[in-house]
């Protein structure tokens, strides 16, 4: 028989709450997030369509493969933090140097979804981060 003692409210005796999962749990971890960065950058680096959004980054794409990673992780509510590659700031104002159009962003967002439905990730949890992915990418619009 299933063991309530253990699960119950001490002061009404009603059953507790289970602690809910952070979107990074849900999402399987550092491991799967990784997997989402590194298919993203891949994207961006082999497919034609991503050539605009490729052109503005380095040539070496493994600094930047780190630092995705470890900002999305943090961004989910992992245990790790963020720190940028250089300089300070929010994600945000750290795009404001680039010149960033309408293409960029939809570049942006059409490879990470690729990237999210390549790894197969919770539709609760992939519907959630592109819509919040595509207003920060919204954001960052600057020409
Ligand atoms: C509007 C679409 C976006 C464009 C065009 C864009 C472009 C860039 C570029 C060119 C860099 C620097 C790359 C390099 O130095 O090689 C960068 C860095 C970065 N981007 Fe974006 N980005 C976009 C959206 C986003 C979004 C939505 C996020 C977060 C969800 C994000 C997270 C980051 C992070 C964490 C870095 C590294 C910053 C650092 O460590 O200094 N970007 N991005």
């Amino acid at each position: 028989m299933y063991d309530m003692s253990k699960t119950e409210d001490r002061e009404s005796g009603a059953p507790a709450a289970a602690p809910r999962p952070t979107p990074y749990e849900m999402i399987g971890g550092k491991e799967k997030i990784r997997r989402i960065v590194d298919r993203f950058y891949d994207l961006i680096d082999m497919a034609p369509e991503f050539q605009r959004l490729r052109s503005m980054h380095a040539r070496d794409l493994s600094p930047m493969r780190q630092s995705l990673s470890s900002y999305l992780g943090f961004w989910l509510g992992g245990p790790e933090s963020w720190q940028p590659l250089k300089g300070g700031g929010c994600v945000m104002s750290l795009h404001a140097r680039f010149l960033i159009d309408q293409d960029h962003a939809q570049q942006w967002i059409d490879a990470m979804s690729r990237a999210i439905d390549d790894e197969g990730v919770d539709p609760r949890i992939s519907n959630a981060m592109k819509e919040a992915m595509a207003r920060m990418c919204a954001g960052m619009i600057s020409a």
